[in-house]
């Protein structure tokens, strides 16, 4: 669900990924995670990002002695993808080593997959391949996003000089 201009839009269903193409993005999510550079949590993870033309760009977690410079999984995966000029998606898999639960994107990833749409999927997976699919939509309900910057506003901002 989206408010433009007051009404509220309901998003149609999230493009279908074949139960194929799901397993192949998880396994690769999981060799992903095989490259986490994470000497200071040792929470290893991996994300595959499926582009509209059916590319696949992959990222882990890098963390950094500075520890709030570390960089999560699906934003790496995301910033490859864009940086190479990609920046509509169809979905994402992230794995992690809990095997008791579904690895949970953290809040600055959920927003990080917004700015790229709300209606694609996102699986969240365990490491012997079970997942459970949710939108972004779902994980980020209600959110802000690059549209409600240029909806109109109560008065215009005097200018400066
Ligand atoms: N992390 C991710 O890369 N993705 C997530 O979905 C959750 C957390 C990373 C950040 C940090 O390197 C480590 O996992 C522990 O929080």
């Amino acid at each position: 669900m989206n408010q433009v201009n007051g009404e509220v839009v309901h998003n149609t269903e999230s493009r279908h990924t074949s139960q194929e193409t799901v397993t192949r993005l998880i396994r690769q999510s999981q060799e992903a995670k095989k490259q986490a550079y994470c000497p200071y949590s040792n929470f290893r993870v991996g994300a595959a990002l499926l582009t509209l033309d059916n590319c696949v760009f992959t990222g882990c977690n890098v963390e950094n002695a500075c520890y709030n410079l570390g960089v999560c999984a699906e934003r790496n995966a995301i910033s490859k993808a864009v940086s190479e000029g990609y920046r509509t998606f169809k979905a994402i898999a992230i794995a992690s080593d809990m095997n008791d639960q579904f690895i949970s994107p953290c809040g600055g990833c959920r927003q990080f997959m917004r700015e790229f749409g709300s209606n694609w999927d996102v699986f969240l997976s365990k490491p012997n391949g079970s997942c459970l699919k949710m939108t972004v939509e779902e994980l980020l309900p209600v959110s802000f996003g690059p549209e409600d910057l240029s909806i109109k506003k109560v008065f215009d901002i005097p200018n400066e000089s």
